[in-house]
């Protein structure tokens, strides 16, 4: 009888520890940015075959009001636009896609990201001049998912971040708007929608809620930086509640407060913190693995941002690419 109650407990237990990680999501973070250039179709394609739930892109827009897949509102980090057009750099030293077309986007070339020497952040990255890759319209990175979806039956979702929204509102170009707009397009609707819409600015994300109406899943990024110190509090993430489903926070904030999930959670907000890197990784992990598993399982978030979305699916154990 003692023997079949204990059985009977490590059946629950190994049940409740299958659903809880079945829950959780892997972001393909920039797609699989540790294994190809950062914002590629090629970038997302590979995200999505190693397995990701959601796949990441940036966006910012162009000087015709086209939605690009981009980190930077720069051209210089991820593309060779200084060797294209030597003469568009602005007096400050930057090259801005605001002051580029689509057309003149597109004959660009992104290479993996590297500091203004020329040299790239993680060495051992994709090399650099090797291959051709593009900037990816918005458009064209959910028509990559979506049919995806349709040839593999998988229903992997997006994870747009709106780039920089107050600073191309003063430029005159409403980001937030042309981001509803092809979201509508595509049929992204409704709070079940296989989306996150992420900003920084808590300002946009009221703005979808209250002046587009959107259901759709929102996320409050939380940057580390001290401007930011309020949402670190319990008092702040109440405040982001009111409008928005989750939060993605800098992973510091949680390692320096592992309450921090619990204080959300409470509030009925997802936690998907930023950003987890195989090639940067905090001094005191051993490897991914390690600090995945401390984020998942013992600090309970929900879903990670990461650079190698393979490591997190394979921890998560769910490996089938394509049922
Ligand atoms: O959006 C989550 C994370 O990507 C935020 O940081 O700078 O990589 O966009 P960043
Ligand atoms: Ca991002």
């Amino acid at each position: 009888m003692r023997r079949s109650i204990g059985l009977l407990c490590l059946i629950v237990l190994a049940f409740v520890l299958w659903s809880s990680a079945a829950e959780k999501i892997v972001i393909g973070h920039r797609g699989a940015a540790g294994y190809l250039p950062e914002h590629t179709l090629e970038s997302y394609a590979f995200a999505y075959a190693l397995g990701a739930d959601y796949i990441e892109p940036d966006l910012v827009m162009t000087k015709d009001g086209v939605l690009i897949c981009l980190h930077d509102v720069y051209l210089e980090y991820t593309t060779n636009v200084e060797e294209l057009f030597p003469d568009r750099r602005r007096p400050d030293g930057h090259w801005y896609a605001i002051d580029f077309t689509l057309e003149e986007i597109k004959r660009l070339s992104v290479h993996e990201r590297c500091r203004r020497d020329g040299r790239p952040y993680f060495p051992n990255r994709f090399p650099v001049g090797k291959s051709r890759f593009e900037v990816p319209t918005f458009a064209e990175m959910i028509e990559l998912i979506q049919g995806l979806n349709r040839s593999t039956g998988r229903d992997v979702g997006i994870y747009p971040e709106l780039k920089k929204p107050s600073w191309h509102m003063q430029r005159g170009y409403d980001i937030a708007a042309a981001l509803m707009d092809v979201l509508d397009r595509y049929g992204y609707r409704g709070p079940g929608a296989k989306i996150f819409i992420q900003c920084f600015e808590a300002e946009t994300l009221v703005r979808l809620r209250d002046e587009f109406h959107t259901e759709l899943p929102l996320i409050q990024l939380v940057s580390a930086s001290p401007t930011y110190w309020r949402m670190w509090t319990r008092e702040g993430l109440a405040d982001i509640a009111s409008y928005a489903d989750g939060i993605g926070p800098n992973k510091s904030i949680i390692e320096k407060n592992p309450e921090y999930v619990a204080w959300a959670h409470a509030l009925g907000l997802v936690v998907h913190p930023y950003t987890f890197r195989a090639d940067s990784l905090p001094r005191k992990y051993g490897s991914l693995e390690e600090e995945l598993e401390t984020f998942f399982f013992t600090y309970d978030v929900d879903g990670v941002f990461t650079d190698f979305p393979d490591i997190a699916v394979r921890l998560l154990r769910r490996t089938e690419v394509v049922p």
